[in-house]
């Protein structure tokens, strides 16, 4: 299978997936679960559940197994992004080229509807076969020393001037510790042992840190129509990235790196990891 199929195959069976486990519309309280539905089916690139895929192929896992943790860490994503785009965080009102969950709907609904997106990924773990340690590596990356911490520091960076370093540490947590986690879920959804997970970390920590920069990037090159969400808001906002503070040109010239080092921590891996590479080049290469 070319590595265009393979995604469309790994994009529709985590859409179907996803929508059995999200409660139906038609149970109460039906706005909630609509604007639920609403925030996670119909839209998005799946970037964690591949991640999440083909880092369970190398270790045998099956599709269906996959298919938990891939659809754990995308309601966590998809949360993340109710909530990143309320007025009191980027006050975003395009999401996924529709109108954001706040807007569809209105801000306490979405509010909820990111709360309750929260639990069910962990309800889908823990009653599908995830283990106590896979739990507690999501809770982690999701929470205050997570995803939740980097956007913290997000918030906190508006108008300043990090250092390169500091950006990377807000990187690492509001994007970073997610990607992370649906990488290493998956390969322990599979035969993964430390070693093969200790291999597999390097590459998932550069890719997190790779797909923030690269969305970084985005923001300032592409259009609001290509994007499916406001372009130019990190600029307007004064939100710190590497585009902001040290330009175009020097954000790709990391992202280029990024991308080296990522498929070199795969080398060790051998064939099996041609998804993750293939990935790779997806993530920097792609237009929204
Ligand atoms: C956007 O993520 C938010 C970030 C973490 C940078 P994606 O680019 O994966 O968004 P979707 O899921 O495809 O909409
Ligand atoms: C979002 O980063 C990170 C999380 C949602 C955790 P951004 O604020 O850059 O994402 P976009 O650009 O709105 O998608
Ligand atoms: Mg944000
Ligand atoms: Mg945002
Ligand atoms: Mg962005």
């Amino acid at each position: 299978m070319d590595f265009a199929a393979w995604m469309a195959t790994v994009q529709a069976r985590t859409e179907t997936a996803l929508g059995r486990l999200l409660p139906p519309a038609t149970q109460a309280p039906q706005r909630l679960h609509a604007a639920m539905r609403y925030a996670v089916l119909g839209g998005g690139k799946r970037i964690r559940p591949l991640l999440c895929h083909a880092a369970g192929e190398i270790f045998n896992a099956s599709p269906a197994a996959l298919d938990i943790p891939a659809c754990a860490a995308e309601l966590i994503h998809a949360y993340s992004l109710v909530h990143d785009d309320l007025p009191c965080m980027d006050d975003d009102v395009l999401r996924r080229g529709k109108p954001a969950c706040h807007i569809e709907y209105d801000e306490a609904t979405a509010l909820l509807a990111g709360d309750a997106l929260q639990t069910l990924a962990f309800e889908t773990l823990a009653e599908h076969g995830g283990s106590a340690r896979m739990i507690a590596q999501l809770a982690l990356a999701a929470g205050s020393r997570g995803m939740a911490g980097g956007q913290a520091i997000d918030l906190a960076a508006v108008g300043q001037s990090p250092c390169v370093e500091e950006l990377e540490f807000m990187h690492i947590h509001k994007t970073g510790a997610l990607i992370r986690a649906a990488i290493l879920l998956g390969a322990e959804a599979g035969s993964a042992d430390d070693r093969a997970l200790f291999q597999l970390s390097h590459f998932a920590g550069r890719i997190g840190l790779l797909f923030q920069v690269v969305d970084d990037i985005l923001d300032a090159e592409m259009s609001t129509a290509t994007l499916g969400k406001t372009a130019g808001k990190d600029a307007a906002r004064n939100k710190p990235t590497y585009v902001t503070l040290l330009g175009l040109a020097e954000a790709r010239r990391k992202a280029a790196e990024l991308r080296d080092e990522a498929k070199a921590a795969l080398i060790p891996l051998g064939n099996a990891a041609r998804r993750l590479t293939e990935l790779t080049d997806y993530i920097v290469d792609r237009k929204f």
